[in-house]
């Protein structure tokens, strides 16, 4: 059994390199939350015909985590290890709604790494993990590690300098972050399917590939310094450009609702009244706001006061993805 927890982008991975193998056309830097998380457990059984994957207690299509531990398998076949032919059951639960932006594939294909390589009994390092969860989605190679991660696009046709590793100790910099939940369904058109329809049919798209360093050599420098106002006005910025690209996709892709639109003009509101908060939103209505620990309690109350929001929730910066037992 393992838990990994979901992450927020703050400056954001959006278009692949390389299909295939799932690597990023652009780096990218997150937080990893506390709050919100995946436990996944895995095991390995002779007799078992096909790979099965149960999400809260209903059976879920394979395909991607049949993927993940098809990568599993190969590396046990290369030590010798049993599991190489075995199919194993999967079973995952989410502390918060799934498929509706809050990254449950971030937390879902991390924790899915590693009780995968535990349970076939490999040991394998954060770089390692970090690669496999990619396979399973790009977002996820960062919630491997906890507190500030880094997510490379690397350069390699093979993949292997596509991973992330941890750039600042959560304990180094708390942050809070408050998630303003708009909407509980499921989103209409997964971050795959989006992206790759924005390579082919946004006039934006080689502007995002072309800025995307500068965002993130600036998001280095303001963690670096602990630069909060530096850190949360360029994650607005690159959130804004990201939806740009989203809604010069064709057809659009407008992951916002009317609720989402309210929480950042309360977000603006409430820095007009001298709170500094950011807001950030991925491929969905939720909003999450960046602020610090001692006015989460004020943000929270805000967000929970904006039309449309059904709950707001404080979470610090979680841990790297761990095994459970
Ligand atoms: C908007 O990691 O879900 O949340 O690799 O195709 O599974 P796949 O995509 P995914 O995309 C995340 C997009 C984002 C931004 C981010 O988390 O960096």
């Amino acid at each position: 059994m393992a838990r990994a927890h979901s992450n927020i982008a703050l400056v954001k991975y959006w278009g692949k390199r390389d299909a295939a193998l799932n690597t990023p056309a652009v780096g990218s830097i997150s937080v990893t939350l506390d709050a919100l998380y995946t436990d996944t457990r895995v095991t390995f059984l002779s007799g078992l015909v096909a790979d099965e994957f149960w999400l809260a207690g209903c059976r879920n299509p394979v395909t991607r985590i049949s993927h993940v531990l098809d990568l599993v398998r190969g590396h046990a076949a290369s030590m010798g290890l049993p599991a190489a032919g075995l199919n194993a059951i999967v079973t995952s639960t989410n502390n918060f709604p799934t498929g509706a932006g809050l990254a449950s594939s971030a937390s879902g294909f991390a924790a899915l790494a590693v009780a995968a390589a535990g349970a076939a009994g490999l040991a394998l390092n954060g770089r390692e993990l970090s690669i496999l969860a990619r396979h399973g989605s790009g977002s996820a190679a960062r919630s491997i590690f906890g507190g500030f991660a880094e997510m490379h696009a690397g350069t390699a046709v093979d993949g292997s300098d596509a991973y992330a590793e941890e750039l600042l100790d959560r304990g180094a910099w708390p942050l809070a972050v408050v998630v303003a939940i708009t909407e509980h369904g499921e989103k209409s058109i997964n971050s795959t399917v989006g992206m790759n329809e924005s390579k082919a049919t946004s006039p934006f798209y080689g502007a995002w590939l072309d800025s995307a360093d500068d965002d993130l050599a600036d998001m280095r420098a303001a963690i670096r310094d602990r630069d909060f106002a530096r850190l949360g006005e360029l994650s607005e910025y690159n959130c804004l450009k990201l939806h740009s690209l989203m809604l010069t996709t064709r057809p659009a892709l407008i992951y916002w609702n009317a609720a989402t639109v309210a929480a950042m003009h309360a977000v603006q509101a409430l820095r007009a009244r001298g709170v500094p908060a950011y807001f950030t939103i991925d491929a969905g209505p939720q909003v999450k706001v960046l602020c610090l620990p001692g006015d989460a309690a004020t943000v929270q109350r805000a967000m929970a006061l904006v039309p449309g929001v059904h709950e707001a929730r404080i979470s610090g910066l979680g841990p790297a993805a761990h095994r459970l037992e």
